[in-house]
Order: C-alpha cells, then structure tokens, then sequence
C-alpha cells in the first residue's frame, strides 16, 4: 500500500527530531519534507542537526539527505510534497496560530504539538484512548474555514498526559476535586544536561504556563461537542504546582483526589486494569497494547525504569493508597517526548487517518 506523505514543521528541534525519528519504518506514513526556520533553510536535514541531534538512534536514513525547507516561506512548496504534517515550530503563540491556520487553507491537514490553537473552540485537542469522538468537530471548522481537506487537529500539554490517562476511567465515580503536583523533565523545555548544566543538581519550582494548562485543558479533553464546538466540563476543580526536576525525560506527577460517590480501592485498581479505549478495535500502529499500567511495588513507577514502557506510549501508576484531606492518592508517569509530545500526535495522525480525515492527495 501507498504509505501517507508526510512532513514536519519545527522538524530541527526537540520534538521535531522526535517526529522525524518516529516516521523511520511507520507503517503508514513516509517523511518527505521537512520545515524549520530561515536558520536552517537551504542546509540538509543532517547539516541542519548537526551537533544538536538528541534522540538516542542515528538521524534516519531516509532523513538526511532532505533539504530543509523555510515552515514560513516555502509553504507552497512544502505542502506540494505532503498529505498533510506535523507542527513542532517554537515561535510566538500567535505567529504559529496565524501559520497553522495557513496550512489548513491550503489544504494541509496539521497534526500539531503546540498549544497555540488548544483553545479554538471548533479545534479538536485529544488523546485517542480518551476523547476521540472530538474529532468529529473537524467537519464544522472545516465549514468556517470554507475549506475541504484542511483542519487543525492539536494534541494536549504534556504535563497532563499522566493524571487525565488514570483519572479517565475513574470518571463514572464522580472526581470533582483533584490537587496535582508535577515532576517535569528537562526535554519538555526542549533542553538536554549539556544545555542547562544549571539544572544539575537543581529544581526550579516554574514553569510558564503549565499550571493553567495543567488544571484547564483536562476539562476541554472532558467536554462534548454541541454546536460545532468543543464545551468544556464543568468538574473536576483542578489545581495543580508545576516544577522543573533534573531528569531527562518522564514528567511525573503526584494526584490527590475525592469523588462524589467515593470508589473502593479495589474498584479502582479495577478500572484502571480493564480500561478499555474507543480505539481499542482501530489497530492504530503507535496505540500502546495496554494504555494503564499499576504498579504495585512502594517505589514504582520511576522515570528511568518506566518512561520507555510500550515505547513511551504507556502511562504508569503507583502507589494508589487513602488520604487524609482527599480521598485517595497516587502517582503517575509518561514520557514527555514520546507519549507527552511527538508520539500523541503521530497516534493521533493515525487516529485521523483511520477515520478518513486525513487522506492522500487526490483521494
Ligand atoms: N519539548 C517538549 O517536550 C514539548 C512538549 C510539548 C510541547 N512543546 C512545544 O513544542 C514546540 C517545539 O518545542 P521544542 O522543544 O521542539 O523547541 P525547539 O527545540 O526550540 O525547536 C523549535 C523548532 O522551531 C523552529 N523555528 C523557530 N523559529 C522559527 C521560525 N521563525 N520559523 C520557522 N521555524 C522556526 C526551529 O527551527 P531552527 O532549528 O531553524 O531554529 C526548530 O525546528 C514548542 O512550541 C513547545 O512549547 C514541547
């Protein structure tokens, strides 16, 4: 079969590598462009990463020899080549909405990581295993745009890609107060130890924007589409601390919660074992075999031993006990990069593709 092309915009930097090294061998999707900013323009992929290539395989084979091509000036060119791409540019929150609305009009189906359009209210934001029927939204922004084979479609921030994966299955009791902590890694600023020695040794209690993100975005991936838009619930309450810790990859989070109807223990560790998502049938390449993994064990999940469960795509939890203020508490880890970032949106690529959103040109 014909494989989807595929490009990437941002494709030099931290999560566009990331991109860039999960199109190797994908079952549907070929990389044939890549985008990044005036900097890059020109030079080959390889020259492009030269020095700052941070994914622990080699540059893909089939990605060096591209020429990187302008995100900004050479749309035209660029959306020639693909059936639709992936946004990983970093630029001012208004410049990437302005750029990724662009796209869309052209045609260009855009599966984007950043945050810029998370709060469009016709833009879906999803984690497949969660909330993919939002996807259907599609068809009203597709109408307001006046566009035919376009669209937007985001995935959400990292920082939540634990705690809404473990709460989900926990919705039919009622969460209506949730108190979370996060344990950030450093490549969720985009960064490695080699380009913040500061952070050796070191925890820096901020980080921009992530605690609005971190108690508001869960109630968008918990709405329901109703006239064309996405309407967010109204529960849980959510506050959340977010802090920057010196581990390279895992965002950790620690979750304290109370429910309407409170679950046994048991009931829980329940749910969370037999969690079954709307993808489940879909055999969607990147979905983990299993989404939730509980860990019995006191010091479980770690960041080391964990992140990488079922490539990165699994979420991991431990230490599910009582509390004294909520009712219960645990922990929770995902891999930033993977699950938190490049591998959501690739799962969520296929997720489109696999309802026939996103197509080959002409199709
Ligand atoms: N890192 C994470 O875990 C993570 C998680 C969730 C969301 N995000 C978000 O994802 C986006 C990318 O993050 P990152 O960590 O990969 O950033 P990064 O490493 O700094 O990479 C930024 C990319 O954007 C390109 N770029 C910068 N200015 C541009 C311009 N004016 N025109 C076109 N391209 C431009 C860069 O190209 P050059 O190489 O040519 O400069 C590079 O390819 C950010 O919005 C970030 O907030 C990151």
């Amino acid at each position: 079969m014909e494989k989807i092309k595929a490009g990437v915009i941002g494709a030099t930097g931290m999560v566009g590598q990331r991109f860039v090294a999960l199109m190797e061998n994908h079952p549907w999707f070929e990389l044939k462009a890549v985008a990044a900013s005036a900097r890059s323009k020109g030079k080959t992929y390889q020259e492009a990463v030269s020095g700052r290539w941070s994914m622990n395989t080699p540059i893909p084979e089939a990605a060096k020899d591209l020429v990187v091509l302008n995100a900004v000036d050479d749309m035209a060119e660029l959306t020639r080549h693909v059936d639709f791409v992936f946004s990983a540019v970093d630029m001012k929150k208004e410049e990437i909405k302005a750029l990724e609305e662009k796209y869309a009009m052209m045609e260009c189906p855009v599966v984007s990581n950043n945050s810029a359009h998370r709060w469009t209210p016709d833009v879906p934001m999803v984690i497949p295993e969660i909330n993919s029927r939002h996807i259907d939204v599609i068809n009203h922004q597709r109408k307001r745009l006046g566009i035919k084979r376009g669209f937007i479609a985001v995935k959400s921030n990292c920082s939540l890609q634990s705690y809404v994966p473990a709460l989900h299955p926990l919705l039919r009791f009622g969460p209506n107060k949730v108190l979370v902590c996060t344990y950030q890694a450093i490549s969720g600023a985009g960064k490695t130890f080699d380009m913040w020695p500061e952070m050796i040794d070191n925890i820096i209690p901020y980080i921009g924007g992530e605690e609005e993100k971190s108690e508001k975005e869960p109630l968008k991936l918990w709405g329901e589409v109703s006239d064309g838009v996405i309407k967010s619930a109204s529960e849980p309450a959510i506050t959340a601390q977010c802090i920057r810790v010196p581990v390279s990859n895992g965002h950790m989070a620690a979750v304290f919660v109370s429910f309407i109807k409170k679950p046994s223990r048991e009931e829980i560790l329940g749910c969370w074992n037999d969690y079954k998502s709307g993808i489940d049938s879909l055999a969607l390449p990147s979905a983990p075999e299993k989404f939730l993994y509980y860990f019995p064990e006191n010091d479980r999940p770690q960041a080391r031993l964990d992140r990488n469960l079922e490539g990165g795509m699994a979420v991991s939890i431990g230490r599910l006990r009582p509390d004294t203020q909520y009712d219960y508490k645990f922990v929770c880890l995902s891999h930033n990069t993977i699950r938190g970032a490049a591998g959501g949106a690739v799962l969520l690529a296929e997720l489109l593709c696999a309802k026939g959103y996103i197509k080959r040109n002409g199709e």
